[in-house]
């Protein structure tokens, strides 16, 4: 048996050359040619691991070729001074109890395949492989696998993520969507006081921390569905009063209490907690805190959904604790349906005055987009394009003036214009000039408003108004401006 030193890279001087043939040594086979590298265990050794075999008193050689004549070697410790050899048929990263730790005169020798592949990896040039000797691909972790380091969980993790507790976990502003992303606490989400902001529940959440500002009233319930034609437990809070309901559409309503208290959401957020795991109602103040609300439902409803507001023609400002994504989160594919449940719009921040806007539509009656000037939906210069609206007979465009009420023009016959079975495809042009309506690929509008006062828009998106359906939109070509990772975003980021 031969074992060849072997130099890689550029090596400046005879000290350096001397060094690489200490530190990389080719542990022959006639299948592949395995190299023992040293080049991150300097002054380190591996503990943690039982050793396979251990020798003293042994030339560096020697311990090598212990390395090589074992079958499944991984990695070995050498100690030149006393000649103490320790080989592993495990690595560094092989568990979380495994540690590549300072050892004067000690040298950890990982064996790699490749010189150059090792020195590609990932680690490579961080500290968890630099200082710590955690360097190959395989020490990387998704989140709550063990690490050491926290080097080792952000290559595969999105989102903020921390080595905590031996454990790779989202930090303490995020919470955990899976096993990749970590997301954002306590956005801040808008209602514009009259649409819905829906959420989907994830990761089994039945109670929840959040946190409400308005000088109005406000609205929060969960939903056993995607629609408000479903069984739900809410709450409407106002400075003074929580009221608390029990709905099953069509078979029950139940007010369950009526709560006197001053709440003083006006001036700051105010913390609740809900929590209606197995139909158990409580809603407090926060947790640990004495119950408001105490209530349990001898036929629970299993929530899916949470979707909040503001009524009163007022703001409001929520922050929930995490587990909620928007309904389509995850598939923001280019052609993919969005789905919209009554009295809710999905609103954008919206730059340009002059601007296409292009969709597909799917239900029996009322296909609206909206472009408004201020973020409150009654103080708010409107347009409203409705098309199929009067049960698919009729479309028009609507403006409401800040302060003065509703406007009607353009009513246009237009039967059968949506379909509920069939996407249909429309364009809209807004400009200061005039608001121009188009069906599929037609050149001259079905319907257009010539505009004698403009105003800024602001915001726009699609908007179901008074339909039992949800509306099935496709927006055409989708674009970017929707949101983060090209999706499409509620409720947040709307006002700063
Ligand atoms: C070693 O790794 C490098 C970089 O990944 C690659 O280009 C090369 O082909 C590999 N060599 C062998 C023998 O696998
Ligand atoms: C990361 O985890 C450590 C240990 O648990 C903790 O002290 C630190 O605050 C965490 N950092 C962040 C940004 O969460
Ligand atoms: C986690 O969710 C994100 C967003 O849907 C997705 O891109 C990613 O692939 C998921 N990760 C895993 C491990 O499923
Ligand atoms: C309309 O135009 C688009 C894009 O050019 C095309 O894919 C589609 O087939 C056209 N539709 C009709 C009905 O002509």
């Amino acid at each position: 048996m031969q074992l060849l030193p072997v130099s890689v890279g550029r090596l400046p001087h005879a000290q350096s050359l001397l060094m690489m043939v200490v530190l990389v040594m080719m542990l022959l086979s006639p299948t592949s040619a395995l190299v023992a590298s040293g080049r991150r265990g300097q002054g380190r050794r591996l503990v943690g691991a039982t050793p396979a075999e251990t020798l003293s008193a042994v030339s560096q050689e020697r311990c090598h070729l212990a390395c090589h004549q074992r079958a499944g070697c991984r990695s070995f410790n050498f100690h030149p001074g006393t000649g103490q050899c320790q080989v592993f048929t495990v690595t560094a990263c092989d568990s979380s109890s495994y540690i590549v730790e300072p050892a004067d005169g000690w040298t950890f020798y990982d064996v790699v395949d490749n010189l150059s592949a090792e020195s590609e990896q990932t680690l490579w040039s961080q500290e968890a492989c630099v200082r710590d000797g955690r360097c190959r691909d395989s020490c990387l972790r998704r989140l709550g696998q063990g690490c050491r380091h926290t080097q080792q969980c952000q290559p595969l993790v999105t989102g903020v993520t921390n080595c905590s507790e031996l454990v790779c976990s989202c930090s303490s502003n995020y919470w955990r969507y899976n096993e990749t992303l970590c997301l954002p606490r306590y956005t801040q989400l808008f209602t514009d006081g009259e649409s819905w902001v829906w959420k989907k529940i994830v990761n089994g959440m039945c109670s929840t921390d959040f946190r409400i500002k308005s000088t109005g009233t406000v609205e929060v319930g969960v939903f056993a569905a995607y629609t408000h034609y479903t069984g739900r437990y809410f709450m409407r809070i106002s400075q003074t009063k929580m009221d608390v309901f029990r709905y099953v559409d069509g078979v029950s309503n139940s007010h369950l209490a009526s709560i006197s208290k001053t709440f003083e959401t006006d001036s700051r957020y105010v913390r609740f907690n809900f929590h209606w795991c197995g139909g158990q109602l409580r809603i407090s103040r926060g947790i640990g805190t004495t119950n408001l609300f105490s209530w349990n439902d001898a036929s629970p409803l299993q929530p899916q959904y949470l979707a909040m507001r503001s009524s009163s023609s007022t703001e409001g400002y929520f922050k929930f604790a995490g587990d909620l994504v928007d309904p389509w989160f995850g598939d923001w594919s280019s052609d993919r349906v969005y789905s919209i449940p009554r009295d809710t719009m999905v609103a954008r921040r919206r730059h340009e005055q002059d601007f296409w806007v292009e969709f597909e539509c799917r239900i029996t009656r009322d296909c609206n987009w909206m472009a408004r000037e201020q973020t409150t939906w009654h103080g708010s210069n409107i347009w409203k394009v409705i098309i199929g609206g009067w049960d698919n007979s009729h479309s028009a465009i609507h403006r409401h003036v800040s302060g003065a009420g509703w406007q009607f023009y353009t009513h246009t016959a237009t039967p059968a214009i949506l379909s509920a079975t069939e996407l249909r495809r429309f364009r809209i042009h807004f400009s200061p000039q005039a608001i121009r309506v188009y069906r599929d690929n037609q050149t001259e509008p079905f319907m257009a408003h010539q505009v004698g006062a403009p105003f800024t828009i602001n915001y726009d998106g699609p908007h179901m108004c008074c339909n039992v359906e949800n509306v099935d939109f496709r927006l055409v070509q989708f674009d970017a401006g929707w949101g983060y990772e090209g999706g499409f975003r509620w409720g947040e980021d709307l006002v700063s």
